[in-house]
């Protein structure tokens, strides 16, 4: 086996192969003048493993990735997608609207694809919409190893949940790390795309850690954060496994009252996103152990 990695996040494809010890080989990506792109394989096409995360340019990673797979001999495939693009589009939120991870879905699977490997897809539940086979890798373990390090007080310390999503994840780190588990219920307008509200249930105590999967505009991070404080709250850590700082995240997150952002590598974050609250925590060993 082989890894054969498109251009989104070359960084986590080379350090996968390495603890797989097998070749990464990179497809090559150009773009035409009118921004059509181009992709060309290496020349042995055999037995790969294609590797490609779809986010912070979603649009760009999907039609590399269509592209890269079209390309590939007509046998059944394997894709690891660290990040899902588009995963929290997995339903008709208001009238009208189109489905696109279904329309994924339909596209890999017309591709050859037979295995996904992803992680922490926004709604695991979403993967009935791949007739292939799904594995969704929980980055709680990665999250709970960082926790244990920073040696916190745990008698003053809180697990958080942002969102519904987030309750199972909270639950089980809750469970791992012996601390207590609180909630917030949050009400998005799915016009304006605004959180309207945010109501906590549980203890808050000194210090809050919340747990979410994506941090996109970090809007969800600042008001939970100031809810917190609101509530006691003194020290507050944000944890998510997909980091794409959309817009002036970076900025706002670098500013809040937010004391650290931890997030994973399953997106490789541009220089230009990143801020010194910043600390990239790796799955790589999860994706290795996933693939041995
Ligand atoms: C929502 O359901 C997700 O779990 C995240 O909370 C959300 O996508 C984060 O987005 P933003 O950073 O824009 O609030």
């Amino acid at each position: 086996m082989k890894i054969l990695s498109g251009s989104s996040n070359v960084s986590l494809a080379r350090a996968v192969a390495e603890g797989l010890n097998v070749e990464l080989l990179k497809a090559k990506v150009s773009t035409f003048p009118d921004k059509e792109n181009k992709v060309k394989l290496p020349k042995n096409t055999e037995d790969f493993l294609v590797f490609q995360s779809t986010g912070i340019s979603p649009n760009r990673n999907y039609i590399e990735l269509f592209f890269i797979l079209d390309a590939l001999p007509n046998t059944p495939k394997t894709v690891v997608m660290p990040y899902v693009g588009y995963s929290r589009q997995n339903e008709s939120f208001t009238q009208g609207e189109a489905i696109p991870l279904r329309a994924i879905g339909k596209i890999l699977k017309e591709l050859g694809v037979v295995k996904l490997i992803c992680v922490d897809l926004h709604k695991g539940e979403a993967s009935s919409f791949f007739d292939f086979e799904t594995v969704n890798i929980s980055a709680v373990s990665v999250f709970a190893d960082k926790i244990t390090q920073m040696n916190l007080n745990v008698s003053e310390a809180t697990l958080v949940a942002p969102d519904k999503g987030s309750f199972a994840r909270v639950t089980e780190l809750s469970k791992a790390l012996g601390m207590p588990a609180s909630f917030i219920s949050k009400k998005r307008n799915y016009e304006t795309e605004e959180i309207e509200s945010m109501e906590i249930s549980g203890e808050v105590r000194p210090t809050a850690i919340l747990v979410d999967d994506i941090i996109s505009t970090g809007g969800t991070a600042l008001k939970a954060a100031s809810l917190l404080k609101q509530k006691g709250a003194s020290k507050v850590y944000f944890f998510a496994t997909h980091g794409i700082f959309a817009g002036d995240a970076s900025v706002r997150l670098e500013e809040s009252i937010i004391d650290k952002v931890f997030i994973t590598n399953s997106l490789e974050v541009p220089a230009k996103r990143k801020f010194n609250k910043l600390e990239i925590l790796s799955i790589s060993d999860l994706l290795v152990r996933a693939l041995k």
